[in-house]
């Protein structure tokens, strides 16, 4: 297994292209079974999720060609050859339950493994399954699968969502474009990503409205059809990279940078002492004064993402006051806080709350990380500390982020992956 080592006080100086956003492709490519032709993604990123998402769409019988060094996806599932998601590969992503409402709609039989997926709480698919019961599924739960039929093909339905779950919002959504009739779903959730599946299957056929709203009315269609449609901007990477300058000094350039799609986030940013431009090619940031605590809450779209508490936290470690973190939609998500203080930061968790009290410095140590984001703050930690820090267990990293030593060390960062002995 590889690790990677960080020296910290390198500022970073140059530029870092944004990836298409992971959560946006695990749920477009799950779109593929929704119809016989194929759907071409382009924008892609190169991800260890996104081959997941492949050995499972293949498993189920649809075709994938992955061009352009996988810039580019084809899709194609002229037919579905087998209904059952298997534990084996459902247990290392929880978005393999995307295929559960795709294949229900097309061919009116389902199996799927109930999921794993970060260590981040307990994180059922209630949700998706009651949701996809109000439009007619018959379900049963056997033996850590979920097996579900629909003979005479879903029906349009009005449900409303106990809560707004981004991968309930997604299949329900993708069900609803072949059920008969109209369904309305009240209490989506309205992250980018979502709003991005929503122009992929309009471009199918699907009959949408509401997008980016609480609510999204679908009226369905008897069939779909091909369609290509680009990936949209990886907000989270962005953000990520956002807090590099901020933490380490200099001044860096990402491209394909939207603020609009993190409004809240940069809010959040600038309030630590980030300055945040736009430019002709996305958003730079940089910081000229301490870096000051913030009291940060994680909502759902559009308030700030839980993706980017764990690396905010690791910014905030440095800031010269007290902080706050409210973690609202997981539970036990804090799990980067332990290996923080094992490098020297103050910080105390009270169940859904962390206090984050700044320090003067951070010193690198050898670090591990249990899931996707909590990996990617000890790097950001990493950056600002004094001497080395080595972070294992990378492939939380490599579902996440594509080239991420690349692009880090292309700004000037001091840091290396090699093989773990
Ligand atoms: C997606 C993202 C993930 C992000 C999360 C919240 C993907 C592939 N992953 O995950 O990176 O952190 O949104 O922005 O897009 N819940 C239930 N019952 C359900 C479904 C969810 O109780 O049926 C709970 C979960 O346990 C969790 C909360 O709702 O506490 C949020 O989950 P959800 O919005 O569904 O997140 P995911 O779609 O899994």
């Amino acid at each position: 297994m590889d690790k990677i080592i960080v020296k910290g006080g390198t500022p970073l100086h140059g530029s870092i292209e944004i990836a298409g956003a992971k959560n946006a492709c695990l749920t477009l490519m799950p779109a593929a079974l929704l119809c016989a032709e194929p759907l071409t993604l382009t924008n892609a990123p190169r991800l260890s999720d996104i081959a997941t998402m492949t050995e499972l769409l293949e498993s189920l019988g649809c075709e994938v060609a992955s061009l352009q060094e996988g810039r580019v996806l084809v899709l194609g599932t002229a037919k579905i050859s087998n209904h059952t998601a298997h534990y084996d590969i459902v247990r290392k992503m929880r978005a393999s339950i995307l295929v559960l409402g795709p294949m229900l709609a097309r061919d009116g039989e389902a199996v799927c493994s109930l999921p794993g997926g970060c260590a981040i709480g307990a994180r059922p698919v209630d949700i998706h399954l009651s949701g996809l019961e109000a439009m007619g599924a018959e379900l049963d739960l056997r033996e850590g699968y979920v097996h579900a039929k629909a003979p005479n093909g879903l029906i349009g339905a009005e449900y409303e969502l106990p809560f707004a779950s981004v991968g309930a919002t997604e299949n329900l959504l993708m069900a609803a474009t072949l059920a008969k009739g109209t369904t309305v779903l009240k209490n989506v959730a309205r992250e980018p990503e979502i709003v991005d599946l929503a122009e992929c299957l309009r471009a199918m056929g699907a009959n949408i409205s509401g997008e980016g709203s609480h609510t999204l009315t679908i009226h369905g269609v008897k069939k779909l059809h091909g369609a290509t449609h680009r990936v949209v901007t990886d907000r989270i990477e962005l953000g990520t990279y956002m807090i590099a300058p901020v933490i380490a000094g200099g001044e860096v350039e990402l491209i394909g940078g939207r603020r609009d799609l993190l409004e809240a986030f940069c809010t959040k940013l600038e309030a630590a002492g980030a300055t945040i431009s736009e430019t002709e090619n996305g958003l730079t940031v940089t910081r000229d004064g301490p870096i000051k605590p913030v009291d940060i809450v994680t909502e759902v779209h559009p308030g700030f993402p839980t993706d980017l508490q764990a690396q905010m936290m690791a910014l905030l470690c440095f800031s010269d006051g007290t902080s706050v973190l409210e973690e609202k939609i997981f539970e036990n998500r804090f799990m980067h806080a332990p290996e923080l203080i094992r490098m020297g930061a103050d910080i105390e968790v009270h169940g859904g709350h962390a206090t984050v009290n700044g320090v003067s410095a951070l010193k690198g140590a050898p670090v591990m990380a249990t899931d996707l984001r909590a990996s990617v703050s000890l790097i950001l930690a990493g950056l600002a500390a004094k001497g080395e820090t080595v972070v294992s267990r990378v492939y939380h990293l490599d579902r996440g982020y594509e080239q991420l030593v690349r692009k880090l060390s292309a700004c000037g960062a001091d840091i290396v992956r090699e093989k773990e002995a």
